[in-house]
């Protein structure tokens, strides 16, 4: 889907959320690496990253084409400070309704709005898309973004003690939470 804003950040300047395009590829790979290896939060490790840029130009342009999946990067000043997304869960009957939503942003650009006006977007793509439940988990010590979430909507269902095993053999518990888009009709 494509997707274009503007926002006004806490500090005063101006972010632009957009789905990302080919030429994004190289920003989003590198902004791709370093948030993976500045928290303890996301799924993989940075080195277990080997997309080329070649192929994150055709993933972006898949995002960018499809009708069913957003990819979205928020830049300010020309840098991509952070991506975001929505992709579906399936495109069978009984699970089409259903997307997945994910974020990350650079550690140092948190606090300022970006996270905020990455998941007001999201949720409005996933509206835009007709999914009627927007999906996500996220490590329960995650305050920051279990806050950003709780306010946004999203309420708890479900937790995974053992969701994830971090490198050092510590469980790292996730909790599963879910929004609304529409009355559920
Ligand atoms: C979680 C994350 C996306 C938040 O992004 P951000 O740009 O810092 O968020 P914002 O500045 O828009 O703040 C959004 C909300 O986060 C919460 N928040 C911000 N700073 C916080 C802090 N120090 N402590 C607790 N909550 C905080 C607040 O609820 C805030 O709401 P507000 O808009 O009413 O102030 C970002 O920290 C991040 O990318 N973290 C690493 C990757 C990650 O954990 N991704 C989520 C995986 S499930």
């Amino acid at each position: 889907m494509e997707y274009s804003q503007k926002v006004l950040l806490k500090d005063g300047r101006s972010c632009v959320v957009r789905s990302g395009t080919e030429q994004d590829a190289e920003g989003v790979l590198t902004n791709f690496i370093a948030t993976h290896a500045q928290t303890e939060f996301l799924t993989t490790y940075p080195d277990e990253t080997h997309i080329t840029i070649e192929q994150e130009k055709a993933y972006l342009k898949g995002k960018t084409d499809s009708k069913r999946d957003v990819a979205l990067i928020a830049e300010v000043d020309g840098v991509i400070t952070g991506t975001a997304g929505v992709d579906s869960m399936g495109a069978m009957d009984k699970t089409k309704h259903r997307a997945h939503f994910g974020i990350s942003i650079d550690q140092s650009w948190w606090g300022i709005g970006i996270g905020r006006a990455l998941t007001d977007a999201c949720i409005e793509c996933a509206k835009a898309m007709g999914y009627v439940q927007l999906e996500l988990e996220v490590v329960a010590d995650n305050k920051r973004a279990l806050a950003l979430y709780r306010s946004a909507g999203f309420i708890e269902y479900g937790r995974n003690p053992k969701s994830f095993r971090t490198r050092e053999g510590k469980w790292q518990e996730n909790v599963l939470m879910r929004l609304e888009l529409t009355d559920g009709n």
